[in-house]
């Protein structure tokens, strides 16, 4: 958490230029209004945001939270109850839009009951005109509307709104900016993402992503490095370094460098534990990775690498840029450096053209991969993609069977490959206390495999050595390893 001296703030003067100044400038003003609207209704009032999408929203909305605290509003976990509601939508696939469209009909009822109400919508989906244009129309209550670009601008953009009383909006085509130094509040005392990259060039037929976040931006490695050691004086120990494609991080910045020289260079950061990242894109992941995984560390024996389909006709079609082959000589060169790693992966179903033959050889990569765990996606189409205006849009009840049937295989595999550690002892850094048996506690391990324990809340943020007793599917039970 950046701290800021407020004193040195007059909200009645003039805005600074300069970022991130000018913001700290907004966040001061706004605290003033809240100030006022807080002695009308006679209570504190209070914030919700809720994350759609992906673990770059998700550290989005980490820095929203940061801004509104910081002007003085108290988090709320019910949205029903807040006074203002933050939505932070995703727009990867159809159904992730129509939930939230679902879901602001809800709010508008529960808005005409709480006059000091507000409503803000931000993240990818905005990035769509059509989606602004439907809530312009039809979504009034609506107070703010931004994109992924100038999400920084956050206080600054509360402030217009609490001085027009009016539907405002700001939507940012792109950027090449990066602003640093806004105030974030973290989910977890002890973990943390990292945003090291931003936005995406690689224009895959079916996704949306860069069209939505923009061109690829790497931030300075010294900026990364002392937003990690602010972290890590602030208790954190373990990190994720976020991007689209973090295997291509360093290739646009002045002074180029690659994503395997970052790692060794965060890897350095004392008191730091364990690194993660995500997400690798095969086409990028080079040998010198693999090495620095080998050595490392602090690097968690988890490597999420999507695959998206078997089939080398296909991952053409997807612009992918690498072959069936390519791909599992990139696994087995990664089992032979990190024997121990587990592997993830993406894989879509049902893209444009996809034949029965595709769909097994997807089945085989599947087989042979013998992944820890896999995210199964059927395709949805993306206006503006080309895949939306390709030839042969698989027909659904097609694609449901092969979704069905892959998903069996995927379970089935990872059940047996999740067992594999039964009765030995794993680090693990407990997060929680088990949502249903407070007796219990909730850790992860290196490879990312969860482990449910006896223990007390002391143990949170802790890495401590348990012995897995038993493993239950997707994860496991186990006892803690008192130290003699
Ligand atoms: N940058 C990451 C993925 C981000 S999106 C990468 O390249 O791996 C997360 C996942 O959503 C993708 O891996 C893909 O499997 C899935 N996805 C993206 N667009 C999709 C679409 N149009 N339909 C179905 N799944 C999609
Ligand atoms: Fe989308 Fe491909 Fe970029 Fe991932 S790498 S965000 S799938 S375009
Ligand atoms: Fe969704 Fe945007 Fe992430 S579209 S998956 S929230 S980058």
């Amino acid at each position: 958490m950046n701290t800021i001296d407020y004193t040195t703030i007059d909200p009645s003067k003039g805005a600074p230029a300069r970022e991130p100044e000018r913001q700290y400038y907004f966040i001061a003003k706004a605290k003033e209004y809240l100030k006022k609207q807080s002695q009308e209704a006679g209570r504190p009032l209070t914030f919700c945001v809720t994350t759609f999408g992906c673990q770059m929203n998700a550290r989005d909305s980490e820095k929203l939270s940061g801004i509104l605290e910081q002007i003085g509003y108290v988090e709320e976990p019910d949205e029903e109850k807040a006074d203002f509601v933050i939505y932070n939508t995703c727009t990867v696939r159809e159904n992730a839009n129509q939930r939230v469209y679902g879901r602001l009909g809800q709010l508008n009822r529960v808005k005409k009951k709480n006059p000091h109400m507000m409503i803000g919508l931000c993240g990818c989906m905005m990035q769509e005109p059509e989606v602004v244009e439907k809530l312009k129309k039809s979504y009034r209550f609506v107070d703010l509307i931004f994109g992924t670009h100038n999400i920084f601008k956050f206080a600054e953009l509360i402030v217009t709104r609490m001085e027009s009383k009016r539907m405002v909006i700001d939507i940012w085509k792109d950027t090449d900016k990066i602003v640093e130094d806004l105030p974030s509040e973290r989910k977890y005392s002890f973990k943390s993402g990292v945003n090291i990259m931003f936005g995406c060039n690689n224009f895959c037929s079916y996704c949306i992503v860069p069209y939505v976040r923009g061109r690829e931006r790497s931030r300075n490695p010294e900026d990364i490095i002392r937003e990690i050691r602010r972290l890590v004086d602030d208790g954190v120990v373990e990190v994720m370094l976020l991007g689209q494609n973090v295997n291509s991080y360093g290739k646009t910045l002045e002074h180029p460098m690659s994503f395997a020289q970052l790692l060794m260079e965060i890897e350095k950061i004392e008191g730091l534990e364990r690194i993660r990242f995500m997400t690798s894109h095969p086409k990028d992941l080079s040998d010198e990775l693999i090495e620095v995984m080998r050595t490392s560390k602090k690097i968690c024996r988890h490597l999420h690498l999507p695959v998206q389909s078997g089939s080398s006709r296909i991952l053409e079609k997807m612009n992918r840029r690498y072959t069936k082959e390519h791909y599992l000589e990139l696994v087995e060169k990664i089992r032979a450096a990190v024997p121990d790693i587990s592997l993830t992966t993406d894989i879509i179903v049902g893209f444009p053209g996809e034949t029965e033959e595709d769909f097994l050889e997807t089945m085989d990569v599947v087989r042979k991969v013998r992944y820890d765990s896999a995210f199964t996606f059927i395709y949805s189409k993306r206006t503006g993609t080309p895949a939306a205006v390709m030839e042969d849009q698989v027909p659904a009840d097609v694609v449901k069977d092969r979704f069905d049937r892959l998903l069996k295989e995927v379970q089935h595999i990872s059940s047996e490959v999740c067992s594999i550690y039964t009765d030995t002892i794993q680090e693990v850094l407990v997060e929680t206390v088990n949502d249903h048996d407070s007796f219990l506690m909730t850790g992860r391990m290196s490879n990312n495999l969860l482990v449910h324990f006896p223990g007390d809340e002391s143990l949170v943020g802790r890495i401590v050595p348990v012995e897995l007793k038993e493993c239950k599917g997707f994860y496991y039970i186990g006892e803690l390893v008192r130290e003699s």
